[in-house]
């Protein structure tokens, strides 16, 4: 078995992987949303310390699996550094203490092996990676080679949701709120000009939607709840056409096979729908993971993991550092 840990931004998580049979053995993860939601973002120094008492609280559960583990494994890059460190300083103790080989995963590598738990991995595949932090298109060969062909110049998708959320007092995370209110609302109300639309750039950006949203709240009465829905639908809308638009450049310039959607805002239905239609005229497969493993979580690291095990790569006690910044 391998014990894996996950804690490179507000998810406190750890599983037990079988490696033989896949099987997922033990899950946990504590969400520390809830202490975010009033500062509208994520608060490092405070995500750090919570992950401090989180994870050994989890660890004790997963107790009783010690005797049986072949590899601790741990997400090292990117994310943020002083959480980062937490999961980083976690697995060196295990693997000091119970003499086990160390395994550090890209956490955006993870999000792709969301869609392989309990399942067998399926290579070639190009896959959309919608997160708070990230907003990239992932080629993906194998476990150790996956390249990113396009990603966002500035804000991420899931990272609008979040501000624009701020901008309308809603809290954090922005997502699920905005597609909650966006499912009563008119998405052709407000008209928002698609980012990079007539650019020949495969690339996305955020930051102009951002502004555009920003501007039309000042002129409608916030204390209207059809104005906040309709302003949430017809976001949603230009937001999620971006993706189709840029993707559907891809698709024309490579034959795919396989393609999925993964990272946090991949649990959007909204989006989910639209990129089903897109690859059914596409003729391509399209890939999704369980609702539940789409935000961060142990389990796709030690998924991950699994497949870096096999081909023994692990990662010596000495060179296993947090690499913040780091990405591919
Ligand atoms: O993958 P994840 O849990 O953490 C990162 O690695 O960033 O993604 C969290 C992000 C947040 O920005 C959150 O607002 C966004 O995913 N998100 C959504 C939805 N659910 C979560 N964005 C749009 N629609 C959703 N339903
Ligand atoms: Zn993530």
């Amino acid at each position: 078995m391998i014990l894996s840990i996950e804690s490179s931004c507000d998810d406190s998580s750890i599983a037990i992987t079988e490696i033989e049979t896949k099987k997922l053995l033990f899950h946990k993860k504590i969400s520390q949303e809830l202490n975010h939601s009033k500062y509208g973002g994520v608060v490092p120094e405070l995500a750090a310390r919570l992950h401090a008492t989180a994870l050994p609280k989890i660890l004790e559960e997963s107790k009783i699996f010690f005797k049986d583990l072949k590899a601790i494994a741990v997400t090292n890059e990117p994310g943020l550094s002083v959480t980062l460190i937490e999961g980083v300083l976690m697995a060196k103790a295990l693997g000091i203490s119970l003499n086990l080989p160390l395994i550090a995963v890209n956490h955006l590598k993870g999000h792709i092996y969301s869609l392989f738990i309990e399942k067998e991995s399926l290579f070639p595949l190009s896959a959309l990676l919608i997160s708070g932090g990230h907003t990239q298109i992932i080629e993906a060969n194998s476990f150790d080679n996956m390249k990113t062909v396009a990603k966002t110049l500035d804000d991420s998708f899931g990272e609008s949701f979040d501000k624009v959320s701020k901008m309308l007092n809603l809290g954090y995370p922005g997502g699920p709120v905005i597609e909650k209110l966006a499912k009563e609302g008119d998405e052709n109300r407000f008209k928002f000009t698609i980012p990079l639309s007539n650019s020949p750039l495969l690339a996305f950006s955020y930051s102009g939607i951002k502004n555009q949203v920003r501007l039309q709240i000042e002129k409608i009465d916030k204390n209207n709840p059809q104005d906040i829905k309709d302003l949430c639908a017809s976001f949603q809308k230009a937001a999620t056409a971006h993706l189709i638009q840029k993707c559907k450049k891809y698709f024309k310039q490579n034959r795919i096979k396989d393609f999925a959607i993964v990272g946090g805002a991949s649990q959007n239905l909204y989006v989910r729908e639209k990129f089903l239609n897109l690859c059914n005229e596409f003729k391509i497969n399209l890939h999704l993971a369980p609702l539940k493993y789409c935000s961060d979580n142990a389990a796709m690291i030690g998924r991950y993991a699994i497949d870096a095990f096999k081909e023994e790569k692990f990662t010596p006690l000495k060179t296993l550092k947090a690499n913040p910044q780091s990405t591919f």
